[in-house]
C-alpha cells in the first residue's frame, strides 16, 4: 500500500507546496492558526488542521492531539518543513524514526532557526541544505542527505538565502521519494 505523508509547518509553506506538488500528502499540520501555508493547503485542496500549543494544558497533551491526527491518518513518515517547535518526548516517543526535517545550512554547521542569516554572517563561501531525522536535539538528528550550496562574490544575503530554498526545493522532495 502507498505510503502516507503529513508535512508539518508553522509559517510561509514553499517546501510543503513543492512536496505537496510531488506527492499526495495526507495532511499538513500548523502550530499556528494564521499560518500562510493553511492557504496553500486550501489552494492544493490538502487537508489542514491547526491547533495553538497555548490552547492546551501543556506540551505533552499539545503532542498527544497531534499524534492522535498522525495514527488516525496512519501516517508513514512525517516531514518538518518549517516547524519551528522543537518536538517533544511524546511526539518522538510515537515518531521517532518516521520523522524527518529540512534544515537551511550544511550540518552540523548552523543548526537552529537562523540556519541561512548565521552562515551569511560568519562569511562562508559555501553553505548547504541537510535533511535529517529528528531527535530531541535542536537539528543534530542522523543526516539522511545534504547539498552544498555556493556564496557567490556578488551574493546578497537575498540571493543567497533564495539559492538555498532552491536547493531545499530540489532535495527535500528527493529524500522523501528515497524514504518512501
Ligand atoms: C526552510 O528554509 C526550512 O529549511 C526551515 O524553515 C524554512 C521554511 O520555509 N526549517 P517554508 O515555510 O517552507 O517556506
Amino acid at each position: 500500500m502507498a505510503k502516507k505523508i503529513a508535512v508539518f509547518a508553522s509559517g510561509n509553506g514553499s517546501n510543503f507546496q513543492v512536496i505537496a506538488e510531488a506527492f499526495p500528502v495526507a495532511f499538513v499540520f500548523s502550530d499556528h492558526r494564521d499560518a500562510y501555508v493553511l492557504k496553500r493547503a486550501q489552494v492544493l485542496d490538502v487537508k489542514a488542521y491547526a491547533f495553538e500549543l497555548k490552547e492546551f494544558a501543556n506540551k505533552a497533551a499539545y503532542e498527544q492531539a497531534i499524534v492522535e491526527l498522525l495514527e488516525q491518518h496512519q501516517i508513514d513518515l512525517v516531514c518538518l518543513a518549517g516547524y519551528m517547535k522543537i518536538v517533544g518526548p511524546t511526539l518522538l516517543a510515537a515518531y521517532e524514526g518516521r520523522m524527518i526535517n529540512i534544515h537551511p545550512a550544511y550540518l552540523p554547521d548552523f543548526p537552529g532557526a537562523h540556519g541561512i542569516e548565521d552562515a551569511w554572517e560568519a562569511g562562508v563561501d559555501q553553505s548547504g541544505v541537510t535533511v535529517h531525522w529528528v531527535d530531541s536535539g535542536v537539528d543534530t538528528g542522523q543526516i539522511i542527505a545534504q547539498v552544498r550550496v555556493p556564496r557567490l562574490a556578488d551574493d546578497t544575503i537575498e540571493s543567497f538565502e533564495a539559492r538555498i530554498h532552491e536547493a531545499e526545493y530540489q532535495l527535500y522532495p528527493k529524500v522523501i521519494k528515497d524514504l518512501l
